[in-house]
Parts: C-alpha cells; sequence; structure tokens
C-alpha cells in the first residue's frame, strides 16, 4: 500500500477524529512531509479533511467517495481486503474483469467503478452509468462445478443480496423483477449482468463475471428521455459514505450465500420479493410476445407461468414485462 492508501484507511477507520501530522508519521513509519503530501493529494480527490491546530487532520463524515480502504471497514472478516480496483472511470468493469478473468486471476478480484463509457446491459443493450451518482462493479467469480443451470444462481443470489444492502442502509422496501432487476418505489434502481466462460467439453463454468449497476442518487441532469419512465435511484439527496456502504453491504450478504453449504436457502428470499408472481404478464422473445399468468418461482428460482392457451412452463432466463 501506498502511504497515501494507508493514510486514507486509518482516516476511514476514524472517521471524524483528529490525528496530529507526527502522529500519523510515528504509526505509518513516514516523514510529516511525506503526510501532508498525502493529505493534498486526498483532498484534491475531494476528500474533506479538516486541519486545525494543534488537533492535526480528520477526514469528515459527511464524505462519500467510493474506495477500496472505505469498503474493507464494512466488509465482515472473511473477506476484508478483498483484492478491489476502484476507478473514476472505465469503458465496462465487466469487460475489464472478463480480461483480468482470461489472464488467470484470482476468485474475488473486484472493480469498481465511478462511471462507465460503455456500460454493458442485458441483451447486447447499452447500460447508462453516469459519472458520481451511481456504483458500477464486477465480482470475478470461480464456481467449483457449476453447470450452465447453476450459473444463474449467481444472479438470483446477487438479486437477493442487493435488495439486502439497499434495505440495510435506506427506509426503502426492494423488490425484484425476475429475473435480474431491482426496483424501489416502482423503478429500477439496479441490473445485474453475470457474464460466464464455460470448458467446451466438461460444460462446466469456468468462471462468472458478475456485473451490477447501481443507480444510488438521482443524476443531476435526469435520466435519458428512453429511460424516464422505467428508471430510479435510491436517493434523492447524498448521504453519509453511503456508496462504500452499499458495496460493502452487498458483498457481505452475497459472499455469505455464495460460500454456504446449501446454495438453495436463498431462494424462498428471492421468491418473497418477486414482484412478478400472481401478475399478468407478457413473455418477450424476440419479436414475439405471449401473455401468461406467473403462479410462481421454484426452489432454482425458474418463473412458473401459464400463458393464456393454458399452456404451462417454467422460465430459468428471459425477458418478461409486468402488468402493474
Ligand atoms: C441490465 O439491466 O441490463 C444489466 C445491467 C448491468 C450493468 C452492470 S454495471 C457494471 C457491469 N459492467 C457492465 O458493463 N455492465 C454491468
Amino acid at each position: 500500500m501506498t502511504t497515501k492508501e494507508k493514510i486514507l484507511e486509518l482516516f476511514e477507520a476514524n472517521k471524524g477524529i483528529y490525528f496530529s501530522g507526527e502522529e500519523i508519521a510515528g504509526k505509518l513509519c513516514v516523514s510529516r512531509a511525506a503526510v501532508w503530501k498525502a493529505v493534498k493529494s486526498l483532498r484534491n480527490e475531494g476528500y474533506m479533511i479538516d486541519a486545525v491546530t494543534n488537533k492535526g487532520y480528520c477526514l469528515s463524515v459527511n464524505t462519500d467517495i467510493l474506495s477500496p480502504q472505505g469498503i474493507w471497514k464494512y466488509l465482515d472478516s472473511g473477506y476484508r481486503h478483498l483484492d478491489m480496483t476502484v476507478l473514476s472511470t472505465v469503458d465496462s468493469t465487466n469487460v475489464m474483469v472478463r480480461e483480468k478473468a482470461n489472464n488467470g486471476l484470482a476468485e474475488g478480484y473486484t472493480v469498481i467503478s465511478n462511471e462507465q463509457t460503455a456500460g454493458r446491459g442485458r441483451y447486447g443493450r447499452k447500460f447508462f452509468s453516469p459519472n458520481g451518482t451511481g456504483v458500477y462493479m464486477s465480482v470475478l467469480l470461480r464456481p467449483d462445478n457449476y453447470s450452465a443451470s447453476q450459473a444463474v444462481r449467481i444472479t438470483t443470489m446477487a438479486a437477493v443480496a442487493m435488495c439486502e444492502a439497499i434495505e440495510e442502509v435506506s427506509d426503502e422496501k426492494a423488490q425484484i423483477k425476475w429475473v435480474n432487476d431491482i426496483f424501489v418505489k416502482g423503478k429500477k434502481v439496479c441490473g445485474i449482468l453475470t457474464e460466464a466462460s464455460f470448458g467446451l467439453e466438461s460444460g462446466l463454468l469456468e468462471y462468472a463475471v458478475l456485473g451490477i449497476g447501481l443507480n444510488v442518487y438521482q443524476p443531476p441532469e435526469g435520466f435519458p428521455k428512453e429511460l424516464e419512465q422505467i428508471a430510479g435511484a435510491i436517493f434523492a439527496h447524498t448521504q453519509d459514505d453511503m456508496k462504500n456502504r452499499l458495496v460493502a453491504s452487498f458483498l457481505n450478504h452475497f459472499m455469505g450465500y455464495y460460500t454456504a453449504q446449501n446454495q438453495t436457502d436463498y431462494t424462498e428470499k428471492y421468491r418473497n420479493r418477486s414482484l412478478a408472481v400472481g401478475k399478468q404478464i407478457q413473455v418477450i422473445s424476440g419479436n414475439q410476445v405471449r401473455n401468461a399468468f406467473v403462479y410462481g418461482v421454484d426452489d432454482e428460482c425458474r418463473l412458473l407461468i401459464k400463458y393464456e392457451d393454458g399452456e404451462t412452463a417454467s422460465l430459468a432466463y428471459g425477458e418478461i414485462d409486468i402488468r402493474f
């Protein structure tokens, strides 16, 4: 870790507490000049660091800036110091993590960006990823012996984990629009895109990149016209340390489900949060649209539906429109 990263870790773990330059220099075995240089650089990045004569430096409790140090402090002990990179901008975190996966990087590697210039959504769509108001994150996973059908679990576990994270840090109720969208107050605040690589002979998953796009705040210039009716944000105004808290809470919940012996434990939670159950929907498949009724979600999070002509089906993936 650089001196700046070490100082940030100290500040993040002790927000609102003053440390003299001498104290910091002593703790980290660096010069006071190095401390001053690092503080200056952190301020340039937007951190509000107060400096008071005879008291020292203190990181304001009101900052909301993503950093590994800011996330680690909220992570459960088993996941602390997860290999994590935070970027100001990138084309797509999923693309970046896929490249790292192909180069053999280990499970758990996580990239988080404040902006994406070419964010990817499902079905080759773009994912609107403006600077500063969202969190765009990808996690590399290398599960053992996962078949294609089991791979869907990664998305559904992530959906439950994100709902739990949102509810942990806000007063809002989060629900899931099958299969991978999170809704708050009737608007989509989060999309999940899991991209996977399978072994040709084994048919088993080699790795998966779990990508999550979260609208934490309303973009100041609003959502683009075509998203206005659908997209929303969790909060109207900036909250203290919210992005770091959301990421950490999501990872704590997700890793809990992902590493559990019984990986179907979360399915009841998925079912209970499902917006589609008991509703009339349209199943969209290319240009074809069929009306159906949703009568349940099974233990693999497949949607159980009955078409208008009486035919029943269980959908493992696909696109639906809920007729609210
Ligand atoms: C969807 O709603 O269609 C899924 C959107 C997934 C967006 C996330 S943002 C982080 C990661 N990187 C990407 O390019 N896409 C995913």
